[in-house]
């Protein structure tokens, strides 16, 4: 049997996932593969942090990279995240050619292409790991696919052949580097350079494009009786929140490019605005230094904190003899963060209103609001979906709930519904039919 393999580069954790090819049109949800593509033995098993740090010697991945990076609370040395920004900016070629910065790099021996693949390899051997942990995914026919934001300019396909030749150059690079890349010890610094050196051009890999709006359709509707026709996706992810509106348009759903927002304000700067309101709330932390390092404690957990803030309403801290509380009022409350709820309001609107539009002209009057990312379990977003837009007009919106019934099957264990709607853009572009992919090909290389 044949396998749709789909790979989710985040901005804060790379996730993949795998379903039968012929998943669209016979769906058995107990068939679809979350890839556990995290070993080591913090964090979710689903979840792979996007981190690569540039150690003395070696280059450490994933959880460790990030474990380096918070060892030494004097060290001015960081931990490179957040680099898939970098693949959606306008000069991609000139972006992944600057040297990274001496924070990140001070051997001064890589450019951001070079971490980028390097981090690829990594991702590449993950999956490849828990491929061939799977007896049914072993050895079975895979065609890969992976998730983006949709183009903004006419240069996509630019894009998309230069993050398919990427995806090339990491697979032969993985395959240089060996069990290290895998290994929490990560890879000798000269081994890198030379495994870069000689795998550049090594060639692009088959695989298909397909937007990270249209992947939360396909999970969305996979397996209704009467999937919607007219939906708005909310994704917020760690470095960006994404409104996106879809229609299908003679069976096929197509984006509606006027509702497209994207807003540079996500779960990274949400924790920034809890950490300083915390920071205020101590009270006690004059110097640069004490309120540098309360800082570094809180957003070493950031994670957790936000989650019991979310989910109960209030979160706390002990830090130097005080306990901090917050409460989702104080984060309603903060400056910042209305600033941000306004532009998200708006920009939610706008997209509802290009829905409406198009749906009565479709002759339609009810639309669907799908929440997804880790932003979904946050309040203001549920909210958001939940509630009727102002100008929503003769249409309903119907929220439809972020974690589908099917995510609670027995066969996975109870591990996958927690976590859904973080894995829900992997799944969703494993699950999605040849007709919603965006771009395919690259140049195969056997
Ligand atoms: N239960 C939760 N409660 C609160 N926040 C959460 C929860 N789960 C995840 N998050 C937050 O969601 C963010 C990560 O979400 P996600 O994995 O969707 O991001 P990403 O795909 O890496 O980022 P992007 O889509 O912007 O590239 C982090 O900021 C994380 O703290
Ligand atoms: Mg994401």
């Amino acid at each position: 049997m044949s396998w749709t393999l789909c790979v989710d580069f985040g901005t804060a954790f790379s996730k993949a996932a795998a379903a039968p090819s012929d998943a669209w049109a016979r769906f058995n949800p107990e068939r679809v593969r979350p890839l556990m593509l995290n070993q080591q033995g913090e964090g979710n098993p689903f979840l792979l942090d996007s981190a690569v740090f540039v150690d003395d010697d070696r280059i450490l991945f994933g959880r460790a990279a990030l474990a380096r990076a918070g060892s030494d609370p004097n060290s001015r040395r960081a931990a490179l995240r957040s680099f898939k920004t970098l693949l959606s900016v306008g000069d991609l070629e000139r972006a992944l050619n600057t040297s990274a910065p001496v924070s990140i790099d001070p051997h001064r021996m890589f450019s951001m292409r070079d971490l980028i693949a390097l981090y690829l390899s990594h991702l590449t051997a993950c999956i490849a790991r828990a491929i061939g942990a799977d007896p049914e995914l072993s050895g079975a026919d895979l065609a890969m696919r992976y998730a983006a934001p949709a183009w903004r300019s006419s240069d996509g396909a630019n894009a998309h052949a230069n993050i398919t030749r990427l995806f090339g150059e990491a697979a032969a690079l993985r395959l240089r580097l060996g069990a290290d890349v895998l290994s929490p010890g990560g890879v000798g610094l000269q081994a890198a350079r030379a495994g870069l050196d000689a795998t550049r051009g090594a060639g692009a890999p088959e695989m298909g494009l397909i937007f990270e709006a249209t992947a939360a359709a396909a999970y969305s509707s996979i397996g209704l009786e009467n999937a919607a026709s007219h939906l708005i996706v909310v994704d917020m992810g760690a470095g960006t929140t994404d409104i996106a509106a879809l229609a299908a348009t003679g069976g096929r759903l197509g984006e509606i490019s006027e509702a497209r927002v994207t807003l540079k304000q996500a779960g990274d700067f949400i924790d920034g605005v809890i950490a300083n309101i915390a920071l205020d709330a101590h009270g006690k932390l004059k110097t640069a230094a004490q309120q540098a390092e309360f800082w570094r404690v809180i957003m070493a957990d950031m994670r957790g904190f936000k989650e019991t803030l979310f989910a109960t309403g209030r979160a706390a801290l002990r830090f130097d003899k005080r306990i901090v509380k917050v409460a989702v009022k104080d984060l309603e409350r903060d400056k910042d963060f209305r600033l941000f709820a306004g532009a998200l309001t708006g920009a939610y609107e706008r997209g509802i209103g290009a829905l409406r539009d198009r749906a009565l002209a479709d002759g339609r009057r009810e639309v669907e609001a799908i929440a997804v990312g880790g932003g979904a379990a946050a309040p203001f977003i549920k909210a958001l979906v939940q509630r009727k837009p102002r100008n929503a007009g003769k249409i309903k919106v119907i929220a439809r709930p972020a974690t589908p019934a099917w995510a609670h099957a027995p066969a996975f264990n109870g591990n996958l519904a927690p976590v859904f709607p973080q894995l829900a853009i992997a799944i969703g572009g494993a699950l999605a039919p040849e007709s919603m992919i965006a771009a395919r090909g690259g140049v195969s290389k056997a």
